[in-house]
């Protein structure tokens, strides 16, 4: 059988999508195991939970560090040192230096809460929600040089709905990041992913079907 893609998980925050990666590790969805889970905040919630599942955790804190160079060096030497095939950015908030990309190319992928290419940086949820979009979502990516501008794996897409805040629309577009992420991961696993220019190929998976959503629905149009 072969062995499970070893993944390092960076997070920064709640850590809800390094809990969903580990419940579907758990019940066997996703055939993969976390080597380590590295953190840039003593604070963050997603370290209580990896140490309740028994993970290995590293907090590291930019203070600590004299430059990015050095703290990204510290990071590459770790993720090295734990043979990880996948450096998985899970709410990581920090932008990666040339070094670290060079350092695992194609090997690192990020979740983003709006439909990129729209609404990228840091507050993709609310930015699409002032627009006034009428769908918005989430994406998975591999990671490149910009920001949240890598060639995109998965689109899961949820409407906005005339009564949303822009925390009820957080939340729906969060359920959907906890199916797109471990599936994304599940595909790398496989090996069923190739990258041609900016498009990600995936091999034998069904394309969803041809439908046009509007929101709000048409009436009788
Ligand atoms: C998610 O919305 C993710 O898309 C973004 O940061 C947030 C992290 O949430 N990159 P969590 O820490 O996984 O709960």
């Amino acid at each position: 059988m072969a062995q499970p893609l070893k993944l390092g998980v960076l997070i920064s925050g709640s850590g809800s999508n390094l809990q969903s990666i580990i419940d579907n590790i758990e019940k066997g969805a996703l055939k993969a195991s976390i080597k380590i889970v590295i953190c840039n905040n003593p604070h963050s919630f997603g370290i209580t939970r990896a140490q309740k599942h028994g993970l290995p955790v590293v907090v590291l804190k930019q203070e600590d560090f004299k430059t990015r160079a050095d703290f990204d060096g510290e990071l590459i030497r770790i993720l090295r040192s734990k043979e990880i095939d996948l450096v998985v950015l899970a709410g990581f908030m920090r932008i990666l230096t040339p070094d670290f990309l060079k350092a695992f190319p194609l090997k690192i992928i990020n979740i983003h809460p709006a439909l990129l290419p729209s609404f990228p940086g840091i507050h993709g949820q609310k930015d699409a929600f002032e627009y006034g979009v009428k769908f918005s979502g989430c994406t998975v990516h591999f990671v490149d040089e910009g920001v949240d501008t890598g060639p995109i794996i998965i689109q899961s897409v949820v409407p906005v709905f005339q009564d949303d805040t822009k925390e009820t629309l957080a939340l729906r577009i969060l359920k959907e990041e906890h199916r797109i992420y471990p599936q994304a991961i599940q595909y790398f696993a496989e090996g069923k992913i190739t990258i041609a220019g900016r498009k990600v190929l995936i091999k034998d998976t069904e394309e969803t079907p041809l439908i046009a959503l509007h929101n709000p629905s048409l009436a009788g149009f």
